[in-house]
């Protein structure tokens, strides 16, 4: 891949410089591919209706051509021509969460090309609620496909130095919009059957979801202790290992008292076998004999919002295990734990 010089360039996310917007529109608009904040995590955005502006995005990412992309807009009149029909509760939906981190699966119509949703005959679509993506995709003038501006297989991107340290020399800008709001990437959820499938539990959660249209289901694949082993996924996405620092990540999760206990041990343990550790953890008085100890958050919102910073942080420190506290299930931490399994290789339960 050709070597480009990668600017960065501050963005002031409650007014956006005009002049900055432009350039990278324009980019946009002649077929190039830049980076750019969502208030979940940083996209990696191309003319959703270009073949060839879109092929570049799975080429750059290194993302298998079978996994589709998120197609954001910033008006219900784009979305009006991307879908063949918007089902009532959908509308819901988006009345009610849009703009903001939720993804609505639709089927699709005919003008989308077939590279941008990998060959389905559906379409996954967001409108963000940051104003530098929102500026962007109107001055754009087209629906922009992003998927999260990582290497294929990395946490997500949080802050734009997380972006260059993935795509350093393969794209030509990043707006930098400083940390974003949300920290893990949008809810997915297929509208498409007569009870809505969560495909990815995300910013807006199963919850606040069905206190809006009512019963919702969570996709089996989501569901258990058991980590995805090709079954048939509605979510191309889900069955490839996510979310992986360098160093290995054990998670555990049970009673507070037990958990400490066994992250004292296991720390112990693989310092004992000359392994460098970094402890997550969620009690702030914890005593533990590693090298990194990060704090992940007092509410579940903080811990999402800090989680893949500190698994990069982790890895700037060259930490070989990083042994993580695991969260409850509810609300936002269905989707914390989601991200966990995902890039955990040891799950224990206490
Ligand atoms: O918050 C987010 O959603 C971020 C920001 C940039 O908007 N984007 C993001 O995109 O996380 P990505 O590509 O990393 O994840 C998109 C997920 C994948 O799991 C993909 O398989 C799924 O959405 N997806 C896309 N189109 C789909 C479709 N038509 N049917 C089912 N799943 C789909
Ligand atoms: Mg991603």
């Amino acid at each position: 891949m050709k070597i480009v010089k990668t600017e960065v360039v501050r963005v002031n996310v409650k007014k956006p410089d005009n002049a900055i917007i432009l350039k990278a529109a324009n980019l946009i608009r002649n077929g190039e591919v830049i980076a750019f904040p969502t208030e979940t995590v940083y996209g990696l955005g191309a003319n959703a209706l270009d073949t060839l502006s879109v092929s570049k995005i799975y080429r750059i990412k290194g993302r298998p051509p079978d996994n589709p992309l998120i197609v954001h807009i910033a008006n219900m009149k784009t979305l009006r021509t991307l879908v063949t029909e918007i089902p009532p509760t959908a509308n819901k939906i988006i009345k009610k969460f849009w703009p903001g981190p939720i993804t609505l699966v639709l089927r699709k119509s005919k003008i989308l090309p077939k590279i941008t949703t990998g060959g389905l005959s559906t379409v996954a679509i967001r409108m963000p609620k940051n104003k530098i993506a929102l500026e962007l995709i109107k001055k754009s003038g087209y629906p922009i496909a992003a998927p999260s501006a990582n290497v294929s297989g990395k946490p997500s991107p949080t802050n734009a130095s997380h972006v260059k340290e993935d795509l350093d020399g393969k794209i030509k800008l990043i707006l930098d919009g400083g940390s974003t709001e949300i920290g893990i990437e949008s809810t997915v959820i297929d509208m498409t059957s007569n009870i809505p499938v969560i495909l990815r539990p995300g910013g807006i959660s199963k919850e606040s979801i069905e206190d809006e249209i009512g019963n919702v289901h969570y996709h089996s694949s989501l569901i258990g202790l058991r980590r995805y082993k090709g079954k048939i996924n509605k979510s191309p996405g889900m069955k490839y290992m996510h979310y992986s620092p360098n160093a290995q990540v054990i998670l555990v999760e049970g009673t507070e008292i037990n958990v400490n206990i066994k992250v004292a041990e296991l720390t112990n343990k693989l310092k004992s076998e000359g392994k460098k550790v970094c402890v997550m953890t969620t009690n702030k008085s914890l005593k533990v004999n590693a090298e990194m100890v990060q704090y992940m958050g007092k509410t579940l919102e903080a811990i999402a919002r800090n989680l893949f910073g500190n698994l990069r942080k982790a890895d700037k420190n060259s930490i070989d295990v990083i042994i993580v506290e695991g969260t409850p299930y509810n609300n936002t931490g269905f989707a914390i734990m989601n991200r966990l399994k995902k890039a955990a290789i040891t799950c224990i339960r206490v």
